[in-house]
């Protein structure tokens, strides 16, 4: 496995390896993701297999054009409101992160949708990704570049710990400008519906197309929408519990001292973790950590990732978490929290 920064050359191997049917890891705004020819089965099925994947679980395909929606979905079948629709989204907030699901053009194999005539796709606006996509001269399928079911990797660091030696090459550009996955929309029905909560907010959407429904969560693969919205998903491996401001302020952490617990208290901003210091006497939380000391929800987002894998590294026996606001992005970082959790 190669571990290369983003250069002009690493980028062109990158492409060759995407041609010759490999696997890259690749940097987008939101997440790394694993990338393979999205029109190779062979190249496809090694995702899932890298990934430990369940084959219900569809990949997103990645364009770096607009244009390159008629290789991969076929819009002659979605109907004419949701044509506007669509490009009424694509003018304006592509590229980014909004994956849309449509009718899936013939040509993308049926490994790559599990099966589903449809497909989610996605206009990266991170330029590596771009260039990788345009250079390998296809669509990319990748789904988030880490083990199914684990943290998405927001550095290519974790690409490494989690999927190191397993695939071809890994292209470094630091750490993820966003930090969570795309928004994933199904625009293939009358009811538009968010099937994933992510990078772009649904105000974002709904200006733009009008109310949209939010997927409710699902606990397994029949009947799913989204067949990768498991409900135990983005999960550290250290027990998460989630809470909300009024609770984690009044969380008593004496439990800690008597089983020798090391418990992580993640807040959301500096003012509850100043309101919980308060309430409480010094005690033996081993690590404390805010997702934004100001309370700036984007920046909340892009440490979100970052901070669990770094808390998963450090031999701590339980995280206690505080939600954020519900509103704007932070509807997508609640729904990786609460998935993320025990229950
Ligand atoms: O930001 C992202 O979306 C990242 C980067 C790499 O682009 N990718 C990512 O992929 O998060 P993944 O595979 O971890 O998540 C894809 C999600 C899953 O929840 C899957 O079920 C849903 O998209 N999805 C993909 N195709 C779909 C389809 N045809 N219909 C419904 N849901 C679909
Ligand atoms: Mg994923």
């Amino acid at each position: 496995m190669n571990f290369l920064p983003v250069t002009d050359e690493s980028l062109k191997k990158g492409a060759e390896i995407i041609k010759k049917g490999g696997l890259v890891a690749f940097p987008t705004e939101t997440v790394y993701g694993l990338g393979a020819d999205a029109f190779n089965p062979q190249a496809l099925a090694r995702v899932f297999e890298v990934k430990g994947r369940p084959h219900f679980d569809p990949l997103i395909i990645h364009i770096a054009a607009v244009r390159a929606l008629e290789e991969t979905a076929d819009l002659s079948i979605l109907d004419s409101k949701n044509r506007k629709k669509l490009f009424m989204l694509a003018d304006n907030l592509w590229p980014g992160p909004l994956s849309i699901v449509l009718p899936k053009n013939k040509k993308i194999p049926g490994i790559a949708t599990a099966g589903l005539e449809t497909a989610a796709i996605r206009f990266p606006s991170h330029e590596t990704a771009q260039k990788l996509i345009s250079l390998s001269g296809t669509a990319i399928a990748a789904p988030s570049a880490n083990p199914f079911g684990s943290l998405s990797p927001t550095k290519a660091e974790h690409v490494r710990d989690g999927l190191g030696g397993k695939i071809d090459l890994i292209l470094d550009s630091g750490p993820s400008q966003i930090g969570l996955e795309s928004t994933v929309l199904d625009l293939t029905c009358e009811n538009i519906k968010i099937l994933r909560s992510g990078g772009t907010p649904r105000e974002d959407i709904e200006k733009l197309i009008g109310a949209v429904s939010v997927e409710k969560e699902s606990e397994d693969e029949h009947g799913l929408s989204s067949p990768g919205q498991l409900k135990k998903h983005y999960s550290p491996k250290t027990p998460l519990f989630v809470f909300n401001r009024e609770e984690i302020i009044n969380q008593p952490a004496e439990a800690s001292c008597a089983t020798r617990e090391r418990i992580a208290l993640l807040f959301f901003d500096g003012s509850t973790r100043e309101a919980w210091r308060k309430t409480q006497k010094p005690l033996k939380i081993a690590v404390i950590k805010v997702l934004s000391e100001t309370g700036d929800i984007k920046e909340a987002a892009s440490n979100l990732f970052e901070i669990l894998h770094e808390i998963d590294n450090s031999n701590i026996s339980k995280i206690i978490a505080q939600l954020a606001p519900q509103s704007g992005l932070g509807e997508a970082v609640n729904d990786r929290l609460i998935r993320g959790s025990v229950k």
